[in-house]
């Protein structure tokens, strides 16, 4: 159903100015969920408000926990956590309800989370998740599409993930801290979002080595504690504004609390391409460009490779460099819907499989488009900055579920840039 929200850009000024990156939502999702694991007050600082964490907490709260934001600080008390099934009008706004089955197994020893649906990018399943903690001594059944899972004694398994995939890692992390014995994950996720997680539980009291590597080995504990901790920056929002300066002939914009050493991928492939990054300070980089812009090939991977969240964000870019570019898409089947919006905008990209060819320079000109995901949407919000005249995109909320505050930041650039919505 479109929604009724809209951003109205009117694009093709140059941007200049300074940005702060936001705390990072695939960060604050998992902290969230981990605060079932040990009953308590929980202080999370930097947490973003994005729609996703909002839907997240409201999950929560279903369950009994109280929650409130006190200034910058999110407070979270599970000590009243009574009910151990997640209701299905919110688990289906937001994939990452899935976090609630590997914390309430390893927090309640049971739980019902409604089954993930798949959604724009991808069938998204879950198989990886079932196997694990099933491995981990839980039951799981699919009841009428919801996922019951049984898990009063949970034992540590040494567990070979086919993918490292990033929830999968995070779910069984959580299972395993409170598990009976040792358990190792081999083809972990190592992504920082999950690494977060595991110095997270590793301060309530869990026992974990291998963080960030390929393979994590966690010894059991039988309580843990709740606790305070910041929410690293979000480096998905800090490459999507470090693309900015590059759609302007003289961009240059200032990106600050960046965490730059989770960045290396995309900071290289911007140097690649032709911008200019000057480190003002261990959090600050300036970006800029000067002349034109070259093409380049992108394979997207699980980190530290190429990050898929920011494909679709490089391809606008893309769009704006000299000959042919080529982005491969290996992690989701689905990733290029954004693909016809933004040919509808004078991009010319053509689409085989999980390959996108495009070709460039091309100018972009403004027409009404919409957000298909929520890497989708900032995509063509970059491109309405770029573009001759105004952009209409539809469907913003997809939008709102990752990027906090984002037509402040936009306008603190000088964007021209409104949110409509009718009634
Ligand atoms: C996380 O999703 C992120 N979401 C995604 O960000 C991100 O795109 C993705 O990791 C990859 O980096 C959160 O952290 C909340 P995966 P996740 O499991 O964990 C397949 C955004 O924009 N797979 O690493 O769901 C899966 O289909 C979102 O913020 C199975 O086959 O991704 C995919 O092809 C979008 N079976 C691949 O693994 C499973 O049981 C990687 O997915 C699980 C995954």
């Amino acid at each position: 159903m479109e929604s009724m929200k809209k951003y109205l850009i009117k694009g093709g000024k140059p941007l200049r100015g300074e940005v702060k990156v936001s705390g990072a939502k695939n960060a604050a999702l998992p902290a969230i969920s981990a605060t079932l694991l040990a009953k308590g007050t929980y202080r999370l600082k930097n947490v973003p408000r994005v729609r996703d964490v909002f839907v997240m907490l409201s999950i929560l709260e279903y369950l009994g926990a109280k929650w409130e934001f006190e200034k910058d600080i999110l407070k979270i008390d599970t000590s009243g956590i009574f009910k151990t099934e997640v209701p299905y009008e919110l688990a289906h706004q937001m994939r990452a309800s899935i976090l609630f089955l590997g914390a309430l197994a390893g927090g309640m020893g049971e739980g019902r989370v409604p089954m993930p649906g798949g959604c724009a990018i991808g069938k998204r399943p879950v198989d990886f998740h079932l196997k694990g903690l099933s491995l981990l001594g839980a039951e799981v059944i699919l009841d009428h599409g919801d996922l019951v899972i049984k898990a009063p004694k949970l034992k540590g398994a040494t567990l070979i993930l086919d993918f490292p995939s990033v929830t999968t890692t995070e779910n069984l992390l959580m299972a395993s801290v409170v598990s009976e014995g040792e358990t190792v994950i081999k083809n972990a996720a190592r992504e920082p979002e999950v690494v977060f997680l595991g110095e997270m539980l590793k301060k309530m009291g869990a026992e974990i080595k291998g963080l960030g590597e390929d393979t994590i080995y966690i010894k059991g504990k039988k309580r843990l504690k709740s606790v305070e901790i910041e929410i690293i920056p979000d480096r998905i929002e800090a490459g999507t504004f470090m693309v900015i300066p590059g759609l302007f002939e003289e961009g240059e914009i200032i990106v600050k609390n960046i965490p730059v050493h989770y960045l290396e991928t995309p900071i290289q492939k911007l140097v690649e391409i032709g911008l200019k990054i000057e480190k003002v300070d261990k959090e600050t980089l300036k970006i800029k460009r000067v002349g034109a812009l070259k093409s380049t090939k992108i394979f997207t991977s699980p980190f530290p490779g190429f990050p898929t969240d920011l494909q679709p964000q490089f391809a606008v870019l893309l769009t704006q460099a000299e000959g042919i570019s080529i982005i491969t898409e290996n992690l989701f089947e689905n990733r290029f819907l954004y693909v016809f919006e933004l040919n509808r905008m004078g991009a010319d990209i053509k689409v085989e499989n999980r390959t996108a060819i495009i070709r460039g320079p091309t100018s972009l000109e403004g027409s009404p488009v919409k957000a298909t995901d929520l890497r989708a949407g900032a995509a063509l919000v970059l491109a309405g900055l770029c573009a001759k005249n105004t952009t209409t995109i539809y469907n913003v909320e997809l939008i709102e579920r990752g990027y906090e505050n984002l037509i402040d930041k936009l306008k603190n650039l000088g964007a021209e840039i409104t949110l409509e919505s009718k009634k």
